[in-house]
């Protein structure tokens, strides 16, 4: 890495004490009339395709009041983005929230919002206000999509993505772009990456754990961060954000090639499973296999969960890659996703 002129280190309190701050930020100042706060939970964590409720409880019902789900953040097109409003009886949905969203209601002072079928990009912030005549009052609920964030690199070699390109990139291997937040929870978990990549709000980072001269000298573990980079101009690498899947990854032994490899899957009626397939697996369902097998981007990779002398030496677990190889003379096994 030769741009240390532009590496800041990320002090990760800094991220996480702004967000901090979202949460209560509004009417900190005075205790809520009719809202119960804080809401049960400030922060709701579920898994893609589950379903999830984000708790909105009131003190008291107002004679005559509406209320209003919206999500604040992230804010993609700058509109306000309204989930529901409801006067009490009922419900008015917007856009294409009438699919998944609706108020859960199990008693007269449930205004909870309930989400099914939660997919990638459904993490953010929620804010549920009560509007009584000119009353106003809300409070935020986070939700986090739990999953796996994994680095991401051309077959054409390191520092080829542009941002879009990186978008594109995580969403061919059934992931999206990782948020900031999403990237430092892995880095506590154990990743470690001394190549830098985009995340979802354009910036570039790179998660070290073991300082060393060839990863940014001797500044400590962390994120480091490069900051904000031209989304068409300036290459990078991808960090992507996965989360459970409805099918699972299996092995089939080789020696196979490439094109072998996609026959043997479907002949199983499966397919040579996407990069964040096999990251969802060996995360959620704790596939582990010491044998090097190819995925549908052309690369090989396996899964470890305890690492042995014996399975390539790697030291730590997860899903190790040989990188992209030859298709048609390199012979592995193959991992299918049905
Ligand atoms: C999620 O909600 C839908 C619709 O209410 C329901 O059919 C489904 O069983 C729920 N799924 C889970 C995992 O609870």
């Amino acid at each position: 890495m030769n741009c240390a002129a532009f590496i800041i280190v990320t002090t990760s309190f800094l991220y996480l004490t702004d967000a901090d701050n979202l949460y209560y930020s509004k009417d900190k100042d005075k205790d809520l009339q009719y809202l119960m706060e804080p809401p049960v939970y400030a922060e709701i964590n579920a898994r893609r395709r589950e379903n999830a409720t984000l708790p909105c409880i009131l003190r008291t019902v107002p004679s005559q009041y509406r209320v209003k789900w919206s999500k604040v953040e992230p804010l993609h097109t700058g509109a306000e983005n309204i989930v529901l409003m409801s006067n009490g009886h009922e419900v008015k949905y917007y856009g294409t929230w009438q699919y998944k969203a609706s108020l859960r209601r199990l008693h007269a002072l449930d205004i909870s919002l309930r989400l099914t079928k939660l997919e990638l990009q459904d993490w953010g912030l929620y804010k549920c206000e009560l509007i009584n005549g000119i009353d106003e009052e809300s409070v935020t609920i986070s939700l986090n999509i739990e999953g796996v964030v994994f680095p991401y690199q051309s077959s054409h070699g390191r520092y080829k993505f542009t941002f879009f390109d990186a978008k594109n990139a995580c969403a061919e291997q059934d992931a999206t772009l990782a948020t900031y937040t999403q990237l430092f929870r892995e880095w506590t978990e154990g990743l470690e990456w001394c190549n830098a990549g985009w995340i979802n709000d354009g910036t570039v980072h790179y998660p070290i754990l073991n300082p060393r001269p060839a990863c940014g000298k001797d500044l400590p573990p962390g994120i480091r961060s490069y900051g904000p980079r031209h989304k068409t101009k300036d290459r990078f690498d991808a960090f992507c954000f996965t989360s459970t899947t409805e099918g699972s990854v299996f092995y089939v032994p080789g020696p196979l090639n490439f094109l072998e490899a996609t026959h043997a899957c479907k002949e199983k009626g499966a397919s040579l499973a996407r990069v964040g397939e096999l990251y969802s697996s060996w995360k959620f369902q704790r596939l582990e296999r010491c044998d090097g097998g190819w995925l549908q981007d052309g690369s090989v990779r396996f899964p470890i969960i305890t690492p042995r002398k014996r399975c390539g030496g790697f030291s730590q677990q997860g899903v190790h890659n040989f990188g992209f190889l030859k298709k048609s003379v390199s012979l592995y096994g193959a991992y299918c996703y049905k």
